[in-house]
């Protein structure tokens, strides 16, 4: 069934790659962008079913924000998914964050002037909800923000994710409501699962860590919220269909902690060599009590994950074991 033309930012990453998999498989049309399509080996987006007639690349920068305008005219929705990620502090945070805000809003404009796209989904994360030092607070939801000064000090994946990723995600929501732009968020917790990308995206090498051996990522798994790569994808593109969607949306389908994940991979791959609970009893989170993420706005419309832990890591597992990865 033809569904119509969207456009995917960023759409060589882990997740814009999955979303266009799936969106060409449920019959839309996709232009995807990516910052230069003829630098690198594309066949993992060029070669998927379908994409032959379906999938179109075009060259766009969030350091130029009008570069997106080319492969935003014509769609009825935009999946704007492209961050700048840069978690080894390469530049500095005003830079990442300008580049973010200034970027996205041009690919809003490009929206609006377009007259022919309906909705914009924006892939926040719920980093831009669980930096906070309220300590009467039991668990995170869409009413809260993380707070920037308090993410500045923590530092978690870098000095500018968190700030730039809430910042990004409140200019947004601030410009659709300014502008009367249907714009709705997705905040996705550390994303795990299957992947077409021809190397281990970041937050599949961070829920791994244990199986591969990277001691500097157990920090993440300390106390997690996860979510499966496909159901991810699901919600982004539910989350263009469904008419009533307004506001953000957290996308994150279960709470675990390392002791807990250590356990169900030892007792589930016994084949790889997973720290005991003693091996893990020093490793700490990064000094913020992490709270569960509700995703209960999202489950009231409707929307029903299909994936728990199990399905994360078999999924991870069996694509780095087919591409050499493991
Ligand atoms: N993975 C997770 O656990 C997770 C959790 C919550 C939210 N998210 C969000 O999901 C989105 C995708 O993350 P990911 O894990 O898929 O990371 P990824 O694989 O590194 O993808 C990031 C994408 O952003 C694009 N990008 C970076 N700088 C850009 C720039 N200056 N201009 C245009 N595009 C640029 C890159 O495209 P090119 O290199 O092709 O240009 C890349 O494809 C991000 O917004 C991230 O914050 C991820």
């Amino acid at each position: 069934m033809e569904k119509g033309r969207v456009c995917v930012t960023g759409g060589t990453g882990f997740v814009a790659s999955w979303l266009i998999k799936r969106l060409l498989e449920d019959g839309y049309s996709v232009h995807a962008t990516t910052r230069d399509p003829g630098k690198n080996d594309m066949s993992y987006l060029t070669n998927l079913p379908r994409a032959k007639e379906k999938l179109k690349l075009f060259a766009a920068d969030l350091s130029e924000p009008d570069s997106f305008n080319e492969a935003i005219d014509g769609c009825i929705g935009v999946f704007h998914v492209a961050h700048p990620l840069d978690f080894e502090n390469r530049e500095p945070e005003e830079v990442v964050i300008q580049r973010a805000i200034r970027g996205t809003l041009g690919i809003l404009r490009a929206c609006l002037d377009s007259k022919s796209v309906k909705r914009v989904v924006y892939t926040s994360s719920v980093a831009a909800v669980q930096f906070s030092n309220d300590k009467e607070r039991e668990m995170v939801d869409e009413s809260v923000w993380s707070d920037v000064d308090y993410a500045r000090k923590v530092k978690y994946l870098g000095n500018s994710y968190v700030v730039s990723k809430t910042l990004t995600e409140k200019a947004a929501l601030d410009f659709a409501q300014q502008n009367g732009l249907d714009l709705v968020t997705v905040l996705p917790s550390m994303i795990t699962g299957p992947f077409i990308n021809p190397q281990i995206p970041g937050s599949v090498s961070a829920a791994l860590s244990m199986i591969l051996g990277i001691k500097e990522m157990y920090h993440f798994l300390y106390k997690v919220s996860m979510v499966h790569t496909e159901d991810v994808a699901r919600a982004h593109i539910f989350l263009l269909e469904y008419s009533d969607a307004k506001g953000r949306y957290i996308c994150s389908s279960d709470d675990t902690s390392i002791l807990e994940l250590a356990e169900f991979l030892s007792t589930k791959y016994p084949e790889y060599q997973i720290p005991s609970a003693g091996e893990l009893k020093d490793v700490k989170g990064y000094g913020y009590e992490q709270k569960p993420n509700v995703s209960k706005k999202l489950l009231e419309t409707g929307f029903k994950y299909k994936y728990g832990i199990p399905e994360m890591f078999e999924g991870a597992i069996e694509c780095c074991k087919e591409k050499g990865l493991l």
